[in-house]
């Protein structure tokens, strides 16, 4: 479980997260928000790029912000961002293998190749794991950010848009994946997306963020029904999703 109690990020005038308490339980939890609601900076803060200047945040019973941000993806923490992270020149594989590079106790060897592998099987990549990801087209890439997050021993996954732009055939099949996320790996989800069907179909509990405030948290379904939801996106597309 992770409890984040009264977390507030500021970078000069602006306040992008303002006294944020919410928790996740095990699971693939939804966090969403219009543009600019703080979601990003909220993984930036668990991911340790952005410090808050008040606030906790415990993550299975461990203080996060009192581990290193280095120490953090050892411990098991992954992400995707919404731009992506994986090296044209290299291979599929070398990708995936890349993020067990400096984890102590991570599988070497043919045990690291084998993790690699059924992290493409999990989200059900069938490239070849030894071609370039230069030569992938728009869905096979964004399978390899998922692998890259689950690969090894995760044990927090954020999720930031990781089906932007994709068809809703590869947003369900990504959808899919995602939901079995936990089940799969044993790691707490969260997913950011605008994609309101996405967050139905993986999310049993979402949270909302909106100007950095946390305006509602609980049951999907009831959650987008939320008065101050609905109004906190009126004039955005997400309405129509
Ligand atoms: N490094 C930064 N310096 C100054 N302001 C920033 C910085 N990063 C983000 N912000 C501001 O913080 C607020 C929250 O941004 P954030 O990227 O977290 O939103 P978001 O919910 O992820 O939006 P989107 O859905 O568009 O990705 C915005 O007002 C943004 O302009
Ligand atoms: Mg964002």
């Amino acid at each position: 479980m992770i409890e984040i109690s009264n977390l507030t990020v500021k970078f000069g005038g602006v306040t992008p997260l303002d006294g944020v308490s919410v928790r996740f339980e095990p699971g693939t939890c939804g966090l969403i928000g219009p543009n600019g609601a703080g979601k990003t900076t909220f993984f930036n803060v668990l991911s340790g790029f952005v410090r808050p200047v008040s606030g906790s945040i415990s993550v299975f019973g461990e203080d996060l912000l009192s581990m290193a941000h280095y120490r953090r993806a050892r411990w098991g923490l992954r992400r995707t961002f919404q731009t992506e992270q994986a090296i044209e020149e290299l291979t599929v594989a070398d990708n995936v293998a890349m993020v067990l590079e400096h984890a102590p106790g991570a599988p070497r060897g043919g045990a690291r190749r084998e993790a690699v592998l059924d992290a493409l099987d999990f989200v059900g990549l069938d490239a070849d794991p030894d071609c370039p990801v230069g030569t992938l087209g728009a869905r096979e890439r964004r399978l390899v950010e998922v692998a890259r997050a689950v690969v090894g021993k995760p044990r927090l996954v954020l999720l930031d848009e990781p089906a932007a732009g994709l068809p809703d055939e590869e947003t369900e099949h990504l959808g899919r994946v995602i939901a079995r996320i936990p089940q799969e790996t044993g790691a707490l989800a969260i997913l950011v997306d605008h994609d309101m069907s996405l967050v139905s179909a993986c999310c049993s509990v979402t949270a909302v963020l909106d100007f950095g405030k946390i305006i509602a948290a609980g049951p999907t379904a009831e959650v987008l029904r939320d008065e101050q939801v609905i109004k906190a996106y009126l004039g955005t597309e997400e309405v129509a999703a």
